[in-house]
């Protein structure tokens, strides 16, 4: 049985007050989640205040990117090892908004995965299609790309202690949730191109959906075979919304 992982996403959100409110209210509703781990995603800037907030509790903390670098002249960049002095456990890499805004591409996303793994970060590997990839019926090309560049890089065996999550771009902060159906077979597609090279890394790998996950939807999504779980933005930012979903 793989566990359930919902982790929030809060993007550029957040000051220093809403934060101290946000955690303080999820550590008070967290104690009826059961098996189910969380964890938060702040900005950087955050981290070290989640860090102390969170201190002594089971939920855990993550960066919304990470440096494909260890250190050295690369002004703004933070790196891995940066982010385990301050007791993160995750990196989100390769999210849509990253890729898109950014120009981060598959080669970039995947250097980016293999600099989380080598400081001791479970890296969260974001995948997705836009809507014109999959109103052309390409969505499991596009997602087949994006997982090989990081096959190709680190070997598949990397894949078995990482997080994968399915995020269809026309989902993300949309309100359109792609239905339970729509997403489990895009995760059996990706568990099932994992077990093709190695089935007890598809066996173990935690495969987590998102796009405008809420309370309402969320049990519908998580009760699917190959979803284990969600990667939450909107619905991170409200305390009472997260721990629905971290209920379901
Ligand atoms: P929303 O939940 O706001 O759609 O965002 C999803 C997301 O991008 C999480 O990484």
């Amino acid at each position: 049985m793989r566990q359930i992982l919902v982790a929030g996403n809060w993007k550029l959100n957040g000051s220093r007050k809403d934060i101290v409110g946000l955690i303080g209210r999820i550590l008070a509703g967290a104690g009826d989640t059961g098996d189910t781990r969380i964890a938060v995603c702040p900005p950087f800037v955050y981290i070290p205040l989640v860090s102390e907030l969170l201190s002594g509790s089971k939920i855990a903390y993550g960066s919304q990117d990470v440096s494909d670098q260890e250190s050295g002249a690369f002004t703004g960049e933070v790196s891995g090892p940066m982010l385990t002095d301050f007791g993160c456990s995750y990196a989100i890499v390769g999210h849509s908004e990253r890729r898109a805004l950014y120009a981060e591409d598959d080669a970039f996303t995947a250097r980016k995965f293999a600099a989380a793994r080598r400081a001791g970060l479970t890296p969260i590997l974001c995948v997705g299609e836009s809507l014109e990839e999959r109103d052309a019926g390409i969505t499991e090309d596009v997602v087949a790309r994006q997982l090989d560049a990081v096959i190709d890089l680190e070997g598949i065996a990397a894949l078995g202690d990482a997080v994968i999550a399915y995020e269809p771009v026309w989902a993300i902060g949309t309100g359109k949730t792609a239905s339970p159906q729509q997403a489990q077979d895009v995760h059996a597609f990706i568990r099932g191109k994992l077990a093709g090279l190695d089935k007890g890394v598809a066996d173990k790998v935690q495969i987590l959906y998102g796009g405008s996950v809420k309370g309402s939807n969320a049990a519908e999504l998580f009760a699917m075979q190959d979803i284990d779980g969600g990667l939450i933005g909107g619905a991170s930012l409200q305390a009472d919304d997260f721990l629905a979903i971290c209920r379901a």
